[in-house]
């Protein structure tokens, strides 16, 4: 990956530093308030999305949002063959830019986003891939600063599955000097290579990293975040049973919020209610998952004006 510093595309969070991430926050949140200042920000301007997997506010936060900035959003769904099968990624990403004048995608492998970036004129977002998923991270951090105001104060624990949405959430809170813990069953751990990637950027920022798969050790925290057992395309049926005995002692519930003093819960969704977490708690005062929902528009809209401003 490589370690690029001007936002010309946002493709995984290791990509920005903490001075771009908390520019595209305040913006996001500048735009939430204002959002008739922004109103014509993407005027005459058209996103391609490209979506391999299925999704409800991923293309509705993007769609909407990009109407809200003037602009016009182009839904590409699997109509023209898998990414890569009828077509080369690099001839999707150079026809695409023709006529596009930025590219959303939420496809399976990282390296499609990568070979997208690569061959296109113009600059792509990654909608969700296998191993990251940035504009749920970005979203979830502004929430966090609507919520808490100084981000440096909060203690964030992950429980469940290692994956997209847990590796963006833990890269941006290490570049952010968030204090996080990441709880997975054994097995189902984040890759090493993320592990060593985020306690590099947390060495930096001087945030607190702490990974178990020990429940009962996670200590004191703030927040409690929690996502699906089984993400998109990895479903396999004969071992449901299993994998949902497998994660059971990490339910997120009330008992969890009570044993860790935490005041919030949030979810990506959608949830998978009496899995991952109780109905009781996602229908909570506690859960702040709407408001990420919301965000997921007002973060994309910054990172679309800040990617589309010259
Ligand atoms: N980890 C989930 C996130 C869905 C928004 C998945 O990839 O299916």
């Amino acid at each position: 990956m490589s370690n690029q510093r001007n936002l010309n595309n946002f493709l995984a969070d290791d990509q920005l530093n903490k001075s771009q991430l908390l520019a595209l926050i305040e913006l996001a949140i500048n735009i939430k308030k204002n959002p008739a200042d922004y109103s014509q920000a993407l005027a005459g301007k058209s996103v391609a999305m490209i979506f391999e997997k299925p999704s409800l506010r991923t293309h509705v936060s993007f769609d909407m949002g990009i109407n809200k900035l003037g602009g016009h959003a182009l839904y590409l769904g699997q109509q023209n063959g898998k990414l890569g099968e009828r077509e080369r990624v690099s001839d999707y990403a150079k026809n695409l830019s023709c006529f596009a004048d930025a590219i959303v995608a939420r496809v399976f492998s990282h390296d499609s986003i990568q070979g997208l970036a690569q061959h296109a004129s113009v600059p792509v977002i990654n909608a969700l891939c296998d191993i990251y998923h940035p504009c749920q991270a970005l979203a979830d951090f502004v929430t966090l600063t609507e919520q808490f105001g100084d981000l440096s104060k909060v203690k964030l624990a992950y429980v469940g599955d290692g994956n997209n949405v847990s590796n963006s959430l833990m890269i941006m809170a290490a570049i952010l000097g968030v204090d996080f813990t990441l709880v997975t069953p054994t097995g189902y751990e984040a890759e090493e290579s993320i592990i060593e990637k985020t306690q590099a950027l947390a060495n930096e920022s001087g945030a607190k990293l702490y990974i178990t798969s020990d429940i009962n050790n996670i200590c004191a925290q703030d927040v409690i975040y929690t996502d699906t057992w089984v993400s998109m395309g990895d479903e396999d049926s004969n071992k449901k049973a299993a994998l949902l005995a497998h994660f059971a002692p990490y339910q997120v519930n009330h008992q969890l919020m009570k044993d860790t003093d935490a005041s919030i819960v949030m979810h990506c969704q959608p949830a998978h209610l009496e899995e991952e977490i109780t109905t009781e708690l996602f229908d909570s005062d506690m859960a702040v998952v709407f408001q990420q929902a919301e965000n997921r528009m007002w973060a994309q809209n910054a990172v679309l004006v800040s990617l589309l401003k010259n």
